[in-house]
């Protein structure tokens, strides 16, 4: 299968269902995604009906599955507050949001109301959203101005030009956010993206990134959760991972400023929502950068 015939990303599927089970459990008041659940499948959303329980199916392959969901939804809490809060902080009315996948915010966020959103993606995964978004039916308003879906795939579409066609304005402020992606990309790829947005980003713009960091223990722990059979992650290698120290110097020459960079575990402690899967917690950050 070449890069562009591929399915819909599976991990996007992973990090919604973690969002789901997250849902009213973890930071309450400061974390919340209703709308998680209603863009899942029957079977997807059984399994996050027995993490929420915490009743383990039997079996390696369900089980390796439950504990993914489980260590996602400790990961996506943390995240997803940390993002929802620089979002918050940076409203330019244009929001650019790089991978989406099944990213709710345009659905969920109030904040939005006078935001457009453009929802770039891979177009197997955008395809599969908007068939998921349907099912949901139109009682599943967006909370957004304008939601504009933008087929892209970074290994071999122009970005710029993309977004050209879709009407975003490149002479306007624009907050960007790239969250669970960075390491499907390879270092080319994740540059050429960078050299695709900040041509289109306007003083007064704020970049909101997800990244990994270098970790021996995750990077085993994705092996062993291949070799137990989970399929998902086999399916999405990590293609880059970046220490806190070469994100800020690639993020520099781009001309951004970086102003927070956090990792997970510190913001979980912050908000004391579960840290079990301390390894995804350490090796995961959210780094805000803006151009001046
Ligand atoms: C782990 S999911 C994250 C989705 C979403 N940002 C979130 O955090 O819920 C990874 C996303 O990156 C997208 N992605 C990975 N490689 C891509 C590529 N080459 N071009 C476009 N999108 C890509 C996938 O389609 C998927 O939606």
């Amino acid at each position: 299968m070449s890069e562009n015939e591929r399915t819909a990303s599976r991990t996007a599927v992973l990090v919604c269902q973690g969002r789901a089970v997250a849902d009213g459990r973890a930071a309450v008041g400061r974390f919340a995604d209703p709308v998680a659940v209603r863009l899942l499948r029957a079977e997807e959303r059984t399994r996050v009906d027995e993490v929420r329980a915490g009743t383990p199916p039997q079996g390696w392959q369900e089980r390796t599955a439950y504990e993914s969901v489980r260590a996602c939804a400790e990961v996506v809490g943390p995240r997803t507050v940390a993002i929802d809060e620089a979002l918050r902080a940076h409203p330019t009315g244009q929001l650019v949001i790089l991978g989406a996948g099944l990213d709710t915010r345009a659905w969920r966020l109030p904040e939005l109301a006078g935001t457009d959103v453009w929802e770039v993606d891979h177009p197997a995964s955008q395809q599969d959203k908007r068939a998921r978004l349907a099912e949901a039916g139109p009682e599943l308003p967006t909370t957004a101005r304008s939601v504009r879906f933008t087929p892209v795939d970074f290994a071999v579409d122009d970005l710029g030009a993309a977004l050209d066609a879709a009407g975003h304005d490149p002479a306007a402020p624009t907050t960007w956010l790239w969250e669970g992606v960075v390491p499907y990309l390879t270092r080319d790829q994740v540059r050429a993206t960078l050299t695709a947005l900040t041509a289109r980003t306007a003083p007064g713009s704020a970049l909101v990134v997800n990244y990994q960091t270098p970790s021996p223990k995750a990077t085993v722990g994705r092996l062993l959760a291949r070799l137990l059979g989970n399929s998902v992650t086999a399916g999405e290698p990590w293609l880059s991972l970046w220490k806190p120290e070469r994100m800020a110097a690639l993020l520099t020459e781009y001309g951004l400023h970086i102003t927070s960079d956090d990792d997970l575990r510190t913001l979980a402690r912050s908000l004391g929502t579960p840290a079990r899967s301390r390894t995804s917690l350490d090796s995961g950050r959210v780094a805000v950068a803006e151009r001046r």
